[in-house]
């Protein structure tokens, strides 16, 4: 059967570093929205144009061209052990489109899970990222460094990029933004018993562990 998994947090919660954990662990597909966006940005059109400005200033892309993108990609082959949801649904109308997409794709949730972070750990967490710019894996200077100085775990390579929405400034506006639209898709799912929280706050073996362990239940 497959395994289909939300994950929920705030900015620099840990989501994309857990999903690539969970990815390796059973075989299923990290969908990180924000991975595709940045990747849709590069394509310089009048749609690559809005998504930096929303990206930049902490705000969220229209619901409608978020949930036409998730729903292509969940029907994809790769998606058919399982998928990680890394960053959708994020607010309660993407969370009632993926219910209807997932009925018509004949597909259910197996858990939604909520990684929680105090928001202080957030800023210090956000500001020390940086990933590989050949394969995108994400370190933390002081927290997740490469084991090599200077060179990606996973690839090899020695080049390194930050995000540009991952400065203070902006990081405030997106944990706004995150307050008040998808924090109100907790209750939605802790209303059908599918939410499950994980504390974050532990380093990213143990958070890795606990989530782990809420899935074999
Ligand atoms: P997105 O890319 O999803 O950004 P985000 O939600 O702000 O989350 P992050 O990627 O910043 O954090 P993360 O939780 O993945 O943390 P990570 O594992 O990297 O979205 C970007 C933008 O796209 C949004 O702002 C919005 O504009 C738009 N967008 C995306 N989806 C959308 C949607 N559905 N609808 C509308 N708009 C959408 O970890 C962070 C750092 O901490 C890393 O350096 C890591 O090494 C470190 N770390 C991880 N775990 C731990 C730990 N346990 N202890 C210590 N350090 C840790
Ligand atoms: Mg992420
Ligand atoms: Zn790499």
């Amino acid at each position: 059967m497959a395994l289909n998994i939300i994950l929920i947090g705030p900015p620099g919660a840990g989501k994309g570093t857990q999903a690539k954990l969970l990815e390796q662990a059973y075989q299923i597909v990290q969908i990180s929205t924000g991975d595709m966006l940045r990747a849709r940005m590069t394509k310089g059109d009048d749609f690559a144009a809005e998504i930096k400005k929303i990206i930049a200033d902490g705000k969220y892309v229209p619901d409608e061209a978020m949930v036409k993108m998730i729903d292509e990609r969940i029907n994809e082959p790769d998606c058919k052990n399982g998928f990680i949801l890394d960053g959708f649904p994020r607010t309660v109308a993407q969370a009632e489109a993926l219910d209807k997409m997932l009925t018509a794709q004949s597909k259910a949730l197996n858990a939604v899970i909520e990684l929680k972070v105090d928001e202080e750990a957030l800023v210090e967490r956000i500001v020390g990222r940086f990933s590989c710019a050949k394969c995108g894996a994400t370190y933390h200077s002081k927290f997740n460094p490469t084991k090599v100085e200077g060179v990606c775990d996973v690839c090899g390579g020695t080049e390194f990029t930050c995000r540009t929405d991952d400065n203070e400034e902006t990081l405030r506006k997106r944990l706004e933004t995150h307050n008040k639209q998808t924090a109100p898709i907790l209750p939605y799912y802790a209303s059908k018993g599918m939410l499950k929280q994980v504390d974050g706050m532990q380093d990213v073996a143990h958070v890795s562990v606990a989530i782990k362990s809420l899935l074999t239940v």
